[in-house]
C-alpha cells in the first residue's frame, strides 16, 4: 500500500487498473462496488466481463490473469474469481489494523482534502415581507449540509442568501404603509414579520382593487429605484423586520450564512440587458427584450423565451440571476457554484444557465454549476404540507413542535431534566428526516416516524453516538492512557466496523459530487447498526481486548460525530 492520504477505494482501483494493464485497452473509469453479500468478499469488481468482447477472450480467462497480479498485492487477503469472471477482493486484515490505528491518530479522520478552491453555495433564499415556508427550510437545512460538507473537505466556502428583496411589490407595501401603519417604516418599530404579512396581503388587495391607489404605488417603485432617501428608509425597515423573522428560524436551526439578495445586483442589471443585445443573443417579443435557446420548449413545441427585460422598461428574476452569473465568476472567482431551490425552479436555473454560458458569463469547462433541486413538503395524508394555521405557517411553531414531542417521549422514557436533549432530539429529527430522503423526490413530514428511535432516524445514530460515551465511562480509564495501545481486529463484528469505518471518507467525496445528502445519511444509520452488532457481540469492559475496543469504538462515535455534524447535527453524550 503506497500512502494512506488516498481513500481505500482510489487504492482498489489503482491495484485493478494495474493488474489489468497487460490488456493494452483503454479501460477508463473503474468500477468497483462494495460486496452484498459475505461469501461475494468486500469488494467486486466486473471489468473482465465488459473487456471481453473487445478482447475476443472469456471473461474469465481476463479475470484469471489479473487476479495472478491482484493476488500479491499486500492490500488483499484473498482475491477469487466468481461466476462467469467477477472478481471478489477480500482486504487484508493487517491493512484494516494498520488503517484504524493511523485514522485514530489523523486529525480529519483520514478524508483526503481537496485543492482550496472557491464554492458558493446559495441556499434558504426566503422573500421579504412574506413567510419563509417549508420549502425554504429544506433549501435550508439541505444547503447548509452541502455548504458543511464542501468547508469540512477544505473548500473556501461563500454560503449566500439570495433574499428575494427586491421587486415592483415593494412599491405597493411602502405605500400602504406610509398611509396605514407609518410606524412600521421607522428604524427600531415594534413590528414582526406576521405584521407585515399581513400587511402586504392588505396592500395586494388594495392594489388591485383601487385604481388611485395603483398610481400611488407605481411612483413609490420608481422613486424607490431611483434612490430617493425616504423610500430607501422605508425598504431598509421592512427588510430589517423580515431579517429578524428569518434570522429566528436561522438561530434555532444554527445556520450561518451571509445574506446578499436580489437587490445587489441590480448596479449591473441593465449591463446584462446590454450585453445580450450587443451579441445579439436576444431579441424584442411582443415588447419584452427574450433570449431564445434551442432545447427549451413549452408542451406545443414552441421555443420558450427567456425575458430579460419586460415592456415596461423593468428587469425580472431571470435578469437577476444572470447578473449573479457574472458577478460570482468575475468578482467572486467561484470554481463551483451550487443553489438549492425547489425542483420547479429547475427550468429556469437551466435556461439562465444556458443563457449565462451565451454569454460569456461563465465558461462551463472552468466553472461547474450545479442547481440542486428538491421536492414537495407533503403532510403524512400525502397533501401539500401546512401547519395548522394554514396560509401563515410558522416555521418556528413547527420546529416547537418537534422538540415539544421529543420532550414528551423523553418524558415517556422516564429520562428527567431532558429539556437540553429534547431540543436536540427535535431539531436533529426534522434535519435528519429531510436529508435522509432522496431529496429529488417528494418527502413526507411527519412528526411520528422522524422521531422514533428505531429506524433510519437521527435518533438511532444518535443513541449509538450516547452508548459510545456510556462504554467509555463505564470503562472508567481515559484513552489518553491506553493511546499507545493497538487497535487490532479479534473478532468478525469489529472486522465488518472497521470495514465501514473505512468508507467514510468514499461517501464524502461521492457527496460532493452528486449533492445527495441521502449518502451520509445512510452510511451513518449502517455504522450506527454495524456498531451495535459489534457491541452486541464483542464485550468492552473487562475483557483481554478492552483497550482496543475500547479505541475502536471511540473511533466509531469520532466518526457518528463528525458525520452528523456536516449533516448540521450536534451529538449529545448522555439520554
Ligand atoms: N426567493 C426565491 C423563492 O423563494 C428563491 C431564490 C432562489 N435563488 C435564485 N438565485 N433565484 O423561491
Amino acid at each position: 500500500m503506497k500512502s494512506l492520504g488516498n481513500l481505500i477505494i482510489v487504492e482498489i482501483e489503482e491495484a485493478v487498473r494495474e493488474a489489468f494493464s497487460f490488456c493494452d485497452s483503454e479501460i477508463g473509469k473503474i468500477e468497483i462496488d462494495p460486496s452484498k453479500e459475505l461469501k461475494f468478499g468486500d469488494y467486486q469488481c466486473s471489468l473482465a466481463l465488459k473487456l471481453s468482447k473487445e478482447l475476443k477472450k472469456s471473461p474469465r480467462a481476463i479475470a484469471e490473469q489479473a487476479v495472478e497480479t491482484l493476488k500479491n498485492q499486500s492490500l488483499f487477503e484473498k482475491v477469487e474469481i466468481a461466476g462467469p469472471g467477477f472478481i471478489n477482493m477480500t482486504l487484508s486484515e493487517d491493512m484494516l489494523n494498520r488503517w484504524a490505528n493511523d485514522c485514530k491518530e489523523s486529525n480529519d479522520l483520514l478524508v483526503p482534502k481537496v485543492k482550496r478552491e472557491k464554492v458558493i453555495v446559495e441556499f434558504s433564499s426566503p422573500n421579504i415581507a412574506k413567510m419563509m415556508h417549508v420549502g425554504h427550510l429544506r433549501s435550508t437545512i439541505i444547503g447548509d449540509a452541502i455548504a458543511r460538507l464542501m468547508e469540512f473537505l477544505g473548500y473556501e466556502v461563500l454560503r449566500l442568501n439570495h433574499v428575494g428583496d427586491f421587486g415592483t411589490q415593494f412599491g405597493m407595501l411602502i405605500s400602504y404603509l406610509k398611509k396605514y401603519h407609518p410606524e412600521a417604516l421607522k428604524k427600531d418599530n415594534n413590528c414582526d414579520i406576521e405584521m407585515l404579512v399581513a400587511w402586504y396581503k392588505a396592500s395586494k388587495k388594495k392594489f388591485d382593487q383601487d385604481d388611485a391607489f395603483k398610481t400611488v404605488a407605481r411612483e413609490e417603485v420608481v422613486k424607490l429605484q431611483s434612490g430617493d432617501e425616504g423610500s430607501v428608509a422605508a425598504w431598509k425597515a421592512l427588510c430589517e423586520i423580515s431579517r429578524k423573522g428569518f434570522q429566528e428560524i436561522y438561530d434555532i436551526l444554527d445556520v450561518h450564512i451571509e445574506e446578499r439578495g436580489e437587490s445587489f445586483y441590480n448596479p449591473i442589471l441593465q449591463k446584462v440587458v446590454d450585453d445580450f443585445k450587443a451579441k445579439g443573443l436576444s431579441k424584442k417579443d411582443a415588447g419584452a427584450e427574450c433570449v431564445f435557446m434551442e432545447g427549451f420548449k413549452n408542451k406545443d413545441g414552441d421555443i420558450l423565451p427567456l425575458i430579460i427585460q419586460k415592456g415596461d422598461g423593468g428587469f425580472n428574476y431571470a435578469t437577476t440571476d444572470l447578473a449573479a452569473f457574472h458577478y460570482r465568476v468575475d468578482e467572486d472567482a467561484a470554481k463551483r457554484i451550487i443553489v438549492i431551490t425547489d425542483l420547479g425552479q429547475k427550468m429556469h436555473f437551466a435556461m439562465v444557465h444556458k443563457a449565462a454560458s451565451l454569454v460569456g458569463y461563465i465558461d462551463e469547462k472552468k466553472v461547474r454549476f450545479d442547481h440542486v433541486p428538491f421536492g414537495l413538503v407533503l403532510s403524512p395524508d400525502g397533501k401539500k404540507y401546512k401547519t395548522r394555521s394554514g396560509e401563515t405557517e410558522r416555521l418556528s411553531d413547527l420546529l416547537d413542535e418537534a422538540v415539544i414531542r421529543a420532550k414528551a417521549l423523553l418524558d415517556e422514557r422516564g429520562i428527567e431534566d431532558n429539556y437540553e436533549i429534547a431540543k436536540v432530539l427535535g431539531i436533529s429529527a426534522v434535519k435528519y428526516a429531510d436529508l435522509s430522503s432522496n431529496r429529488i423526490k417528494d418527502y413526507t413530514f411527519s412528526y411520528d416516524r422522524m422521531l422514533r428511535f428505531e429506524g433510519n432516524t437521527a435518533s438511532f445514530i444518535l443513541y449509538a453516538y450516547v452508548r459510545i460515551q456510556s462504554i467509555k465511562r463505564k470503562a472508567n480509564i481515559t484513552l489518553e492512557s491506553i493511546q499507545k495501545e493497538k487497535i487490532k481486529i479479534s473478532h468478525p463484528s469489529e472486522r465488518a466496523l472497521i470495514l465501514h469505518l473505512i468508507r467514510f471518507g468514499e461517501i464524502l467525496h461521492k457527496m460532493k459530487e452528486d449533492l445527495l445528502p441521502n449518502h451520509l445519511t445512510e452510511y451513518l444509520f449502517h455504522l450506527a447498526e454495524k456498531f451495535n452488532i459489534f457491541f452486541r457481540d464483542c464485550q468492552v469492559t473487562g475483557d483481554p481486548n478492552m483497550n482496543s475496543r475500547l479505541q475502536l469504538s471511540e473511533l466509531t462515535g469520532q466518526h457518528i460525530q463528525k458525520g452528523l455534524r456536516i449533516l448540521g447535527i450536534c451529538t449529545i453524550n448522555k439520554m
